[in-house]
């Protein structure tokens, strides 16, 4: 027993850590973030409610929650010399490399939030880098298209100032659409955490050897970057472009069927959820909203999307494996009808998933018996063996 939740024996052998954070239910397609369900969360609080909530173990008073803003807000600017680093990059550099460089560059900047010891150190740390990820973000996408930074308003709220940093320019003022702001800060809640997939086990191990919490989330970053994981919102867009018409569809199926053919169902079929993932449907429903704002009913590669989770859903192959839709068959859609460029998705995943990846590392970080992680193999190489030299080689 862990908790209230009773496990049979052979899936806690494999469970990598215990944890109070997020519960997943694969059979059921059951979502909790510290007890409350995702469907619930998604529709009554805001991104920074959820945060604090993830962090914190309980839902904010308004007091809590205003002060968590506030601390927040306090951290949005990113230490001038950073922008330095931007040229040193490629203007075409995708946004995920650099996320990597400059979040990892931040423990060079912030040596009064190094000290994994020190709980001031730890929240700080933590502060920081929500506060400045959407920033850095934005910095990468201003960069890769030739604008100015612009840097945060703190007038405006987490995901209204993203977009501002984003779309706003020095002649231009970004005048956010609510319904617009609603439907990204949804997006970010339904990626704030996950249990243990990849990228939370990548930040956990790098975390246990006592690494500092800048280093450990570009770790995480660099791990969610992989198609199979976070970057599989970028290939769902690229798939459906590819696809281009329903016509086509049976041929991606086929063809995702075939075991002679590396293409899988991007977007299709999870390591834990054997259901629907209660995000894909959430995600569906905000898709349906931000199109319908923008006067998008026949968006081409919606419609596609929904042909496509038809067909597969009625055909044995998907049936038989219990292969649904995931958080990330229509996420890009969404993200692609807001303005936001198929490039710079898994960097707003990797935003979002900045709050799952701290809270993660501070449980573990605070857990008194925790050790350095060792994974153990089974060895497969060839027995001991004497060396030749090299003469007499060959
Ligand atoms: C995320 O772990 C998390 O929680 C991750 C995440 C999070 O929030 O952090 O939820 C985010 O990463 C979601 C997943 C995004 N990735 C994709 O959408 C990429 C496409 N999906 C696949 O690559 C795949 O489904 C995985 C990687 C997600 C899971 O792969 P597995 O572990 O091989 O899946 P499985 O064991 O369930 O596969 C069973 C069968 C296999 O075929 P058989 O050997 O039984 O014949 O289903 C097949 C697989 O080949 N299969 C697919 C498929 N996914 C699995 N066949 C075609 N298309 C697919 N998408």
């Amino acid at each position: 027993k862990s908790g209230v939740f009773t496990y049979d024996p052979g899936f806690m052998a494999t469970a990598s850590c215990r944890s109070a954070i997020t519960y997943i239910d694969g059979d059921k397609g059951i979502l909790l973030y510290r007890g409350y369900p995702i469907e619930q969360l998604a529709v009554q609080c805001d991104f920074l409610e959820v945060a604090y909530l993830i962090l914190n173990g309980e839902l904010p008073t308004r007091k809590q929650k205003d002060e968590f803003v506030s601390i927040i807000k306090s951290h949005t600017m990113v230490h001038d010399q950073l922008t330095r680093f931007y040229n040193g990059f490629r203007r075409d550099a995708h946004p995920m490399a650099v996320l990597v460089g400059v979040v990892g560059a931040l423990s060079a900047f912030y040596h009064d939030a190094m000290d994994i010891s020190d709980q001031y150190h730890r929240d700080i740390s933590a502060h920081r880098l929500i506060a400045k990820l959407p920033t850095i973000t934005a910095m990468a996408y201003k960069y890769n298209v030739g604008q100015p930074f612009m840097y945060p308003r703190n007038d405006l709220e987490y995901t209204a100032n993203f977009m501002h940093m984003m779309f706003a320019t020095p002649c231009e003022r970004y005048e956010p659409n609510p319904v617009l702001v609603r439907a990204l800060d949804r997006i970010l809640i339904l990626h704030a955490d996950h249990e243990q997939n990849a990228s939370t086990s990548t930040v956990r191990l790098a975390g246990s050897s006592g690494a500092n919490p800048f280093a450990c989330i570009a770790a995480g970053i660099a791990c969610l970057w992989g198609p199979a994981h976070g970057g599989a919102n970028e290939a769902v867009l690229n798939m459906l472009e590819e696809i281009g018409d329903v016509s086509r569809i049976g041929e991606y199926i086929k063809r995702a069927k075939s075991k002679d053919d590396p293409f899988r169902l991007m977007g299709f079929g999870h390591r834990v959820y054997k259901n629907y993932d209660p995000r894909a449907k959430l995600m569906r429903e905000t898709c349906h909203e931000v199109l319908n704002e923008l006067g998008l009913h026949d968006h081409k590669l919606f419609k596609l999307a929904m042909a496509l989770e038809k067909i597969a859903l009625e055909d044995e192959y998907f049936v038989e494996r219990k292969l649904y839709p995931n958080v990330d068959f229509y996420s890009g859609i969404v993200q692609s009808a807001l303005g936001i460029p198929t490039r710079l998705f898994t960097a707003i995943f990797a935003m979002a998933r900045t709050v799952g990846w701290i809270a993660q590392w501070n449980e573990m970080i605070s857990d008194p018996d925790q050790k350095i992680g060792r994974p153990r193999q089974l060895y497969t190489g060839t027995t001991q063996r004497d060396v030749v030299p090299i003469d007499r080689r060959g």
